[in-house]
């Protein structure tokens, strides 16, 4: 362990045992743990009892700390000779401020080790059964974010398979904008939410009919979206837990 350092470290997509043994150690030695809520709050059972433990994170839009405010706890703990954990959902560095506080730390001349996490965007549709590749069929994936500013147009690149981030508000954009690329709206696609979690479902369709699905059943944040014909995997794999919807 050192101090005068922070760990940016990958919680994983729910499930807490899908931390890094990495992760988990220095969850274990910290100070000071920085958290959001995406990040498996189990895991903080780990810590020293001594820890001084924070919530920044956000939540259905409302944000306990400013990104600003959240750098400068980062800096200051590390600052103060402390081992700090900032501990952030998924991978630290997919769509996500992680590198934003990287950033802001390096400049500051903190210590800095980055210590990647499981993706919700790989997890959620593996964990359904859904391969993101397979050889020789389905050769391209893309991971993107369906949040874009009004100005902005949603990304729908030529690949087999896309994974999007964030687009259960903008579903009918994200929908438009593949359609708008050239995909039949035939093609496959679901909604995987809360994977990993007790709370887990999925939800398929084509493009012609999920924005109504989505509607019908209420789909929630935190889901990623997938596209693409890999989905027809998983009534193979994990049939029991696809179910008919
Ligand atoms: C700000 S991004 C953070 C992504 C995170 N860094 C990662 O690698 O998973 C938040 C988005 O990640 C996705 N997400 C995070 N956890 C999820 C989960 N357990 N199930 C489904 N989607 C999840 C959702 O699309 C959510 O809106």
């Amino acid at each position: 362990m050192c101090r005068n350092k922070v760990y940016l470290i990958g919680a994983g997509p729910g499930d807490w045992e899908l931390i890094s043994v990495k992760g988990l150690k220095q969850i274990r030695r910290a100070d000071v743990i920085l958290y959001d809520f995406l990040a498996a709050e189990e895991l903080l059972r780990f810590a020293k009892k001594s820890a001084e433990i924070i919530c920044v994170g956000k939540q259905d839009g409302m944000h306990l700390l400013a990104q600003r405010r959240i750098n400068q706890l980062l800096y200051e703990k590390a600052a103060a000779g402390k081992s700090v954990v900032r501990l952030k959902g998924g991978d630290p560095f997919v769509f996500s401020r992680g590198i934003e506080e990287a950033l802001f730390l390096r400049k500051k001349g903190i210590d800095l080790e980055i210590i990647p996490g499981i993706t919700s965007a790989f997890a959620a549709p593996e964990s359904f059964g859904i391969p993101l590749s397979r050889r020789g069929k389905f050769t391209s994936l893309a991971v993107l974010t369906g949040r874009k500013s009004n100005k902005e147009k949603i990304d729908a690149p030529k690949a087999d398979t896309l994974i999007y981030l964030m687009a259960v508000a903008n579903i009918k954009q994200v929908v438009e904008a593949l359609v708008a690329s050239g995909r039949s709206i035939h093609t496959r696609c679901a909604f995987i939410e809360k994977a990993t979690t007790g709370k887990e479902r999925i939800t398929s369709g084509r493009l012609s009919n999920i924005i109504k699905k989505a509607e019908h059943y209420q789909v929630r944040p935190p889901a990623v979206f997938v596209v693409g014909e890999v989905i027809k995997y998983a009534r193979l794999i994990h049939a029991e837990k696809f179910k008919n919807r």
